[in-house]
């Protein structure tokens, strides 16, 4: 045993091949959704994770401090166990590592379910915007590493925040690589969630996989090019809508966000209504891959307001977050205040 702790989901489970006994996933529907946690194994590091979120979720409400679930990133549909091929969904986790700051700025605590190696709150500043974290260091006269001078002002201001939020526990990361792996998470976290009711909210940033291979169907090791006359049809089966189980069932009481990304600008709004009648809930977040920095359309059930950054914030490289955050705080608390008067 290594003395890393952590949880990695980019190892795959090498240990389960195809299990021919397992039933064969029936289609979904909105009455077959508890066959995927019944028929499909859970990852074996999920007690774990367990443990962790409910320590942090005693300790913060303790405090009376409000919780949020940020997911982030993309799920992966793998094709074979031993993991050479998936099928991927986009998103770099920016929507996600900038909202939780935000989060963290406006007194939450930040469950982070991210996809492994996406963006992270803070660390986001610098992992992926050069070639390489060495860009950012210079060597002193005297042979020391030191943070080149152009970046001191504005690292200074990130690492107090990021030290802030480590030193207060605030943050917990969570990782998740496949569509499995984050099902099965966001089902534990929200029932976690769940003792805490209105002060928890649910903020789903992230892309996930709307179709799946079943388990049942996984091949162990690497498909080989020769198999089926050279050719790879993959039978996918659609991923059951869990969104409405998680605002009926696993977090009731609780404030749910959803995101809706879209390329066509003429059914973004559409496309984001559709969701709120289907699931019930209180927000959906509607963007366009092509503008989502700079613009995004809150869509309630009273109403539809875009949020946009002006041309100088766009120059002075505000985050769109910034203002996204505290309008849904806003909402959190008038839901929160509202379920109160309800007696929840
Ligand atoms: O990370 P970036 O590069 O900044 O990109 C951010 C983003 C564009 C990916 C993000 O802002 C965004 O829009 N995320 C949602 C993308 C999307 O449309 O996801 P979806 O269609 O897979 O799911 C819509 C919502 O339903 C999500 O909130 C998801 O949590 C939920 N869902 C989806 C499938 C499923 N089986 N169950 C669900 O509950």
């Amino acid at each position: 045993m290594s003395g890393d702790k952590r949880v990695h989901t980019s190892v795959p489970d090498t240990e389960t091949a195809i299990d021919r006994n397992l039933p064969e996933f029936p289609a979904a529907k909105p009455i077959d959704e508890d066959n995927y946690f019944r028929l499909h194994k859970p990852p074996p590091y999920l007690s774990q994770i367990s443990r962790d979120v409910a320590e942090f979720i005693n300790y913060h409400h303790l405090q009376k401090r409000k919780i949020v679930l940020v997911t982030s990133g993309g799920t992966t549909v793998p094709l074979e166990n031993n993991t050479v091929r998936f099928i991927d969904n986009f998103s770099a986790g920016t929507r996600g590592a900038t909202s939780a700051e935000y989060f963290l700025e406006n007194g939450y605590a930040v469950v982070f379910l991210h996809r492994e190696f996406s963006l992270l709150p803070y660390s986001r500043h610098y992992s992926h915007t050069t070639n390489c974290f060495l860009d950012y260091m210079t060597e002193s006269k005297d042979g020391k590493v030191e943070v080149n001078a152009e970046f001191q002002k504005e690292m200074i201001v990130v690492l107090r925040k990021y030290r802030y939020a480590q030193s207060n526990n605030l943050l917990l990361l969570v990782p998740f690589t496949t569509v499995h792996q984050y099902l099965f998470t966001l089902k534990l976290i929200a029932q976690e969630l769940s003792v805490i009711g209105s002060d928890a909210l649910f903020y789903l940033a992230a892309a996930v996989s709307d179709f799946f291979l079943p388990s049942s169907r996984v091949p162990e090791h690497k498909i080989q090019s020769q198999e089926s006359g050279g050719k790879l049809v993959v039978d996918l089966e659609p991923v059951p809508k869990f969104l409405s189980r998680l605002v009926d069932s696993w977090a009731p009481i609780s404030m749910i966000v959803s995101f809706k990304l879209e390329t066509d600008s003429s059914i973004l709004i559409k496309k984001a209504r559709g969701a709120l009648e289907r699931y019930n809930h209180q927000l959906v977040i509607g963007n366009l891959l092509q503008s989502r920095k700079y613009e995004v359309v809150f869509v309630t059930q009273e109403s539809e307001r875009w949020v946009r950054l002006s041309q100088e914030q766009v120059d002075a490289g505000i985050d769109i977050e910034s203002l996204i955050i505290p309008e849904v705080i806003k909402l959190h608390q008038s839901s929160i205040e509202e379920k109160k008067k309800m007696g929840l």
